[in-house]
Parts: structure tokens; C-alpha cells; sequence
């Protein structure tokens, strides 16, 4: 493994976004619509240093299964979705890699009669976006590697790491 992103930069980061995200929304109420899994750590920190009134929900999406990162359907589970009607909602997710799993999420949200829809991510991969979308918010731009750590899984482990490191494709 190599380290990518140290656990100290992450929580900077994470608190200008906060800043930012704050300011943006002027003191409106904010509902927080987190990924499961990989942005669960990203949500508990990042509602942290917003200053608004915030709700938070969660909702499960899957465009891939275990080791890579291909598939092209993506599956929304909305069992867990707060009422959003009327509301400034905020998707939060661990990584933008295609774009598929946050383009999926924006279209069947704006059928929710959402005031708005906007959303933010730790990790946005340079690669070719498949989608028309981009991230309103994120991190950091990292290279196109396999990563983990932060949220971020290799086959359900490694979320707890506090930093985000790159997986060696042997480790694969
Ligand atoms: P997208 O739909 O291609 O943008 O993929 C986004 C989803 O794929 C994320 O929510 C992650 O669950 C997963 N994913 C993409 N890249 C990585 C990675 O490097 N490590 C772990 N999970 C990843
Ligand atoms: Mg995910």
C-alpha cells in the first residue's frame, strides 16, 4: 500500500469544504444524503463543520461489485431516504471515478421534488468522466489508481484506515 492523502490533510480539506459548503447555502436548512458505504466517514466528519441546520440520510447505490470498479447499472436503494421534497439536498459519496453511481443519484433525486440537488465527494479521479455531471464539491483530484482508506473499501475492508492510500495492483 502507499499512502496517498495523510489523515491531517484530509481533515483540512474537509473543513474548508465544510466552510465553503456553509457559505454557499447561506444559512438555508441542508439535508446531507450520504453513500453507503464508503462516504459514511466522509458524512460524519464533513456535517461536522457545516454551520447550518442540517438533516442526514442515507441511501445505497452499487455500481460495482467487489474488486473493480466496471458495471453499468446502477442499482438505488431509497428505503433509507429522509423526506427531501422541498429541500436543499446535498449527496455526499467517497469517490467520483466514472461519474455513473453520482449521475444515477442527481436524476432519481430531482424526481423527489427537491429544492436542489447538488453534490460533494472526497475523491475525484483523473480519468475520462463517462457522464455529463461533475462533482460541485471535492477534495482532492487523484491519478486513476485503486484506493482505499477513508470510507473506501477492497472488498468491505481497509474503510477504517484515517488516511487514503493506493492499493498496488498486486495487492489486487
Ligand atoms: P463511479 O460510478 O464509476 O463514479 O464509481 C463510484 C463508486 O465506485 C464509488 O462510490 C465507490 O464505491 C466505487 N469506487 C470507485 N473507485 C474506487 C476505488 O478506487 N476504491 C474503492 N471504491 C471505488
Ligand atoms: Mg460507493
Amino acid at each position: 500500500m502507499r499512502r496517498l492523502i495523510e489523515a491531517a490533510e484530509i481533515q483540512q480539506r474537509v473543513t474548508e469544504l465544510g466552510r465553503q459548503i456553509t457559505a454557499d447555502y447561506r444559512g438555508r436548512p441542508l439535508t446531507v444524503i450520504g453513500v453507503l458505504t464508503g462516504s459514511l466517514v466522509l458524512v460524519s466528519d464533513l456535517i461536522r463543520t457545516i454551520e447550518l441546520p442540517v438533516r442526514v440520510g442515507m441511501i445505497r447505490a452499487s455500481s460495482y461489485a467487489g474488486r473493480t470498479t466496471t458495471g453499468n447499472a446502477v442499482s438505488i436503494d431509497l428505503n433509507l431516504l429522509p423526506d427531501v421534497r422541498a429541500r436543499d439536498v446535498l449527496i455526499v459519496d467517497d469517490v467520483f471515478d466514472s461519474g455513473r453511481t453520482l449521475t444515477a443519484l442527481v436524476e432519481r433525486l430531482q424526481t423527489c421534488d427537491a429544492a436542489s440537488v447538488r453534490t460533494a465527494v472526497l475523491l475525484w479521479k483523473e480519468r475520462p468522466r463517462e457522464t455529463e455531471w461533475t462533482p460541485d464539491y471535492f477534495g482532492f483530484r487523484i491519478p486513476d489508481v485503486f484506493v482505499v482508506g477513508y470510507g473506501l473499501d477492497y472488498n468491505d475492508e481497509h474503510r477504517s484506515l484515517p488516511y487514503v492510500a493506493a492499493l498496488d495492483p498486486v495487492e489486487l
